[in-house]
């Protein structure tokens, strides 16, 4: 389904009154018939909501659930910047948002539009891994920028994504334990956070579509932990706590306009010093894996186009574009 119907949105808020209601007294909410509100649970529940279903009682909602609202978020979108998304999209579930934005038309150059879902069925990670997706829990957030610029020009891009995601979280609550692998691997506290997928295509008349895909953890159960075979973490763990994500997608957007805005004018490096702070790599031994190979040594940190840079044995630094880091010790959890 690709955007959520308004009576499945409606009967979310009433659920979410924290008590058990019954099928009639929903239906007069709604003004539907009982049935109705049977068939809407229903749908829910196969999202994977969890609904208490009581005979006597009426339907009870486990957990909060408040559904992403594009005048939410847009309220929240309080950043100021010269760049800002000409459209915002709220789907309900998608196979991917990244994937959905790759085919959407391009109105026009150095257009940019976000798009968020509530569920994804195919949600992409790096390197060809799955990103867990469960419905109205976490954020799955593409933003799209059609440029005019060589796919040269966009070194460094994808830490720049990282950096916003780290300030927009600073900004939530999150003041302290943030650190980014290399290249975009957002982690609290050594545990993975969020991740980003960066997918930058040449088109037609010069533009360079650019698809930044941010999944963010942030409401997360941990019975999720069957699902995930890294170590990870959610804002609901560090904080203790539901959040409203319309508030944190609001910030995550306004802080990454922000970056794009200073990126398409300076590049990667006027961020240099800010990626020093959070560099969760840097002087560690690490691995880095690139087309089966293991390249052992301590990470110096990165370039001028953001390519890590590693001091091998032999003493020889040499810079990587691409490749999946992980810490020596810990190298099987820590991916
Ligand atoms: C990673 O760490 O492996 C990157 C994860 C990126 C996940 C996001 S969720 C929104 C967007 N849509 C996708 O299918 N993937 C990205």
């Amino acid at each position: 389904m690709k955007t959520l119907s308004p009576t499945l949105k409606k009967l979310v808020k009433a659920l979410n009154a924290s008590e058990f209601l019954s099928g009639a007294s929903l239906g007069k909410i709604l003004s539907i018939s009982r049935n109705a509100i049977w068939k809407h649970v229903n749908q829910l529940t196969k999202y994977g909501v969890a609904i208490e279903t009581a005979q006597s009682k009426g339907y009870y909602l486990k957990q909060p659930l408040i559904l992403l609202d594009k005048s939410l978020v847009k309220k929240n979108l309080t950043y100021t910047s010269k760049f800002l998304p000409n459209k915002i999209e709220i789907l309900g579930s998608i196979t991917s948002t990244s994937d959905y934005l790759k085919e959407l038309l391009i109105d026009s150059p150095n257009e940019i539009v976000i798009c968020l879902a509530e569920h994804q069925s195919a949600g992409r990670g790096r390197f060809g891994r799955a990103w867990y997706s469960p419905f109205g829990t976490n954020i799955y957030l593409s933003c799209r920028w059609c440029v005019a610029k060589d796919v040269s020009q966009l070194n460094g891009l994808s830490l720049v994504a990282a950096l916003s995601v780290i300030n927009a979280l600073k900004e939530f609550k999150i003041k302290d334990g943030l650190s980014i692998k290399w290249p975009n691997d957002i982690l609290w506290k050594e545990k993975k956070l969020g991740g980003i997928l960066t997918e930058i295509n040449a088109e037609s008349y010069g533009l360079t579509q650019i698809i930044i895909g941010i999944g963010l953890n942030v409401n997360m159960s941990s019975t999720a932990k069957d699902k995930i075979d890294h170590s990870w973490t959610s804002l609901n763990q560090i904080t203790s706590g539901y959040h409203d994500r319309n508030k944190i997608a609001g910030l995550l957007i306004g802080h990454l306009m922000q970056s794009l805005e200073k990126f398409n004018e300076i590049g990667f490096a006027s961020f240099d010093n800010q990626w020093k702070k959070y560099d969760y790599l840097l002087n560690k031994k690490i691995n880095i894996a690139i087309n089966k190979n293991n390249i052992k040594g301590i990470a110096q940190g990165v370039n001028e186009q953001g390519h890590l840079l590693l001091r091998t044995d032999s003493g020889v630094v040499s810079a990587f574009s691409a490749g999946e880091t992980s810490l020596h010790a810990v190298a099987k959890s820590m991916r």
